[in-house]
């Protein structure tokens, strides 16, 4: 039996529908071509090792029998509480030493936590040989991402597994691949590091203060969810980039914008595309605009004239994988 494996899955882009989704409406995503790696060792010490420099995690060590208990520094903790979800559900008792290195930066929002989650669930399976479905991996990930985050729609774990594009519902209840071969995308980061439990425990405020009007907000963006999944199906670009700009209208109703990001996604507009929206939580990270490849050179540079970076990338990129 092997004692170490190497694995890696991809980052992701929410496409439309974020902060709806936590609340049992669809969002689209797609798995990008960068990629957390990760290798996992089985080892004979007594004990938990992890080192991910990526979030400044250097030799940080931990009995087994403590394991998920204490302070966990916050670079650790997904890769720490999917360990103990996965030795606890399967009567783990080994060491375990994990060294996590990421294409992509975290500061972009492209779900480093949720792909290092599911490389160390699905890898641990592999390792001792307890054979898990992909739903199976994608359930234990996602109580991994609850007991941390307390909310959370798991829409980057589906991502990080299938890879793709998905259409997606709260929770795992639909995962959806979907063809968006065509599809051409401009991402613009904003320069500011976004905290995603910031940002869903603010909307969660307003729903607790204006239930009905965000409930009204959120079914509204599970309309363009469908419409959108209709105009990728079609490849009408020209109609799903009207979509992103509506969709883009309710995430500012709903405070999760920036002035940084709309100065973006209007430049981006103003100079072609065909439309603009943030992608992820809101309140930094990034924007995406959806452009023709004629348009592409010239809403690159409008989104780095108002200050964004642009991060060359591909979308549809494969799920969760093992590594020579
Ligand atoms: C964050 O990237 C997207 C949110 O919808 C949160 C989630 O779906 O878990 C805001």
């Amino acid at each position: 039996m092997s004692t170490s494996i190497q694995i890696s899955a991809p980052g992701k882009l929410m496409l439309l529908g974020e902060h709806a989704v936590v609340y049992n409406r669809p969002c689209l995503v797609s798995a990008v071509d960068q990629r957390m790696h990760v290798t996992l060792e089985l080892t004979t010490r007594d004990k938990f090792e992890l080192n991910a420099e990526d979030v400044n995690i250097k030799n940080y060590q931990k009995p087994l029998s403590e394991i998920g208990g204490g302070e966990i520094p916050k670079g650790a903790s997904f890769a720490e509480m999917a360990v103990k979800n996965f030795c606890e559900k399967y009567q783990l008792k080994k060491g375990i030493k994990i060294t996590t290195q990421s294409q992509f930066s975290s500061l972009f929002g492209f779900g480093s936590s949720s792909a290092v989650t599911v490389c160390v669930i699905k890898g641990l399976s592999e390792l001792t040989k307890i054979s898990l479905s992909e739903k199976e991996v994608f359930d234990l990930s996602y109580k991994t991402i609850l007991d941390i985050q307390g909310k959370g729609s798991g829409f980057d774990l589906a991502a990080a597994i299938y890879g793709g594009t998905l259409y997606f519902v709260t929770g795992g209840k639909k995962m959806e691949p979907l063809d968006t071969k065509g599809l051409e995308l401009v991402v613009g980061y904003s320069g500011v590091k976004a905290d995603t439990v910031t940002m869903v425990n603010l909307v969660k405020e307003k729903m607790i203060a204006q239930k009905k009007v965000i409930e009204k907000i959120f079914d509204y963006i599970a309309q363009l969810v469908e419409d959108a999944r209709d105009a990728i199906l079609k490849k009408d670009w020209r109609y799903l980039g009207t979509l992103m700009d509506y969709n883009q209208n309710y995430l500012e109703e709903l405070g999760v914008s920036t002035e940084k990001l709309n100065r973006m996604i209007t430049a981006a507009r103003k100079t072609g595309a065909y439309g603009a929206k943030l992608s992820g939580a809101g309140g930094g990270d990034c924007m995406i605009a959806l452009v023709s490849k004629e348009k592409q050179k010239l809403v690159q540079e409008a989104i780095q004239n108002n200050g964004g970076q642009i991060l060359e990338l591909a979308i549809e990129a494969e799920g969760v994988r093992f590594e020579e």
